[in-house]
């Protein structure tokens, strides 16, 4: 368990919107299979492929709604594997670019769609009093697809999403894992993303379920207390398994895998950010968060909400 407290959240995502109508151009498809065998409706691509753009967008967002001078960040963490980078990192570039003080410490890391949790879970290890961290989910998984590929290429979409974090007297507890596999979900340099499908499925609903349960035990809570639950946005099937068979209402679990499909890293902090704007998370609030994907990893955060 550590002490960590959310204080902005920002979002970024690209005016490019493909529907599923547009995805038969490429592929042999259709709306109706990808809505039923999804939940997806829209995506969107950043054309010019820069995780840089989209981090700064989503980062600027985060800062000013956090209510902190630039000055007290002192780390920033880019969850990715899209960069148009293999070095410097994003998380560098964003010192430069958000005129953040020299003296912090930056970096990006790899963990796919659980890069946002296991970011977070850094993050909060590396907070000292009074001084911040800039975490940040960012995709642009247009530049790894093969638009040929009809197994992947109507999945996913391109975003970004940031928080800062500080010290607080809130709990956050968490759980991570990984089991080496270069198989199942892969995209090797300089080569188009190869996933299968089936198997990751299979991980997904067992990884959801059980992190959410490890999570709760740990707080010494119920499910029913949990207030909202934020998975990885990757299928809406995977999340319904899930909370039919835990008996939780589907209201409690956020969704916008519709209009954005999958966004890996992003898509987590993609929703917390859309949530915060709405409105919808309250002072006490319990909130679960879950990332799972290539690695294959999985993550979860249960925090409560507010300063
Ligand atoms: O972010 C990391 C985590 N990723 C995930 O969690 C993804 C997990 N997996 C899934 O969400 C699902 O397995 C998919 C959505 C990827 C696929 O759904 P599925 O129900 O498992 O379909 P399938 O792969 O078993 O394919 C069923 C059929 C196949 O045709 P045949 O062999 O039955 O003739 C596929 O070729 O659907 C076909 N198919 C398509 N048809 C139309 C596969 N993709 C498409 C497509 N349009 N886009």
């Amino acid at each position: 368990m550590q002490e960590m407290t959310i204080l902005g959240t920002g979002s970024f995502v690209p005016e490019h919107i493909l529907t599923n109508d547009d995805m038969t151009q490429y592929v042999d498809t259709s709306d109706e299979w990808i809505r039923t065998r999804t939940g997806i409706v829209n995506r969107h691509f950043q054309d010019n492929g820069s995780v840089l753009e989209m981090s700064v967008a989503a980062s600027r967002q985060a800062i000013e709604r956090s209510g902190i001078a630039k000055d007290q960040i002192g780390a920033v963490i880019v969850a990715t594997f899209t960069s148009e980078y293999a070095t410097p990192s994003i998380a560098s570039l964003l010192q430069r670019e958000l005129d953040l003080p020299a003296n912090i410490i930056s970096f990006d890391l790899n963990a796919a769609c659980s890069g946002f949790i296991y970011a977070l879970m850094a993050g909060a290890a590396l907070l000292t009093e009074g001084r911040y961290a800039l975490i940040v989910g960012a995709e642009a998984v247009s530049s790894v697809l093969d638009m040929s590929d009809r197994n992947t290429c109507v999945l996913f979409g391109d975003g970004a999403g940031a928080c800062v974090i500080g010290k607080g007297h809130k709990a956050l507890y968490q759980v991570a894992g990984c089991q080496g596999d270069d198989e199942v979900l892969v995209a090797r340099r300089n080569d188009y993303l190869h996933m299968e499908g089936r198997q990751v499925f299979k991980f997904a609903v067992k990884t959801l379920e059980r992190t959410l349960n490890d999570l709760v035990e740990q707080a010494g809570l119920s499910v029913e207390e949990l207030d909202y639950v934020i998975s990885h946005q990757a299928n809406y099937r995977i999340i319904k398994h899930v909370y039919e068979k835990m008996k939780i209402p589907a209201e409690k679990f956020y969704m916008n895998l519709q209009e954005f499909g999958n966004t890996s890293a992003a898509s987590i902090p993609l929703a917390l950010a859309e949530m915060d704007q709405k409105g919808l998370l309250q002072n006490g609030m319990k909130i679960a968060m879950i990332g799972f994907g290539s690695g294959l990893t999985y993550g979860g955060v249960l925090l409560e909400w507010g300063k």
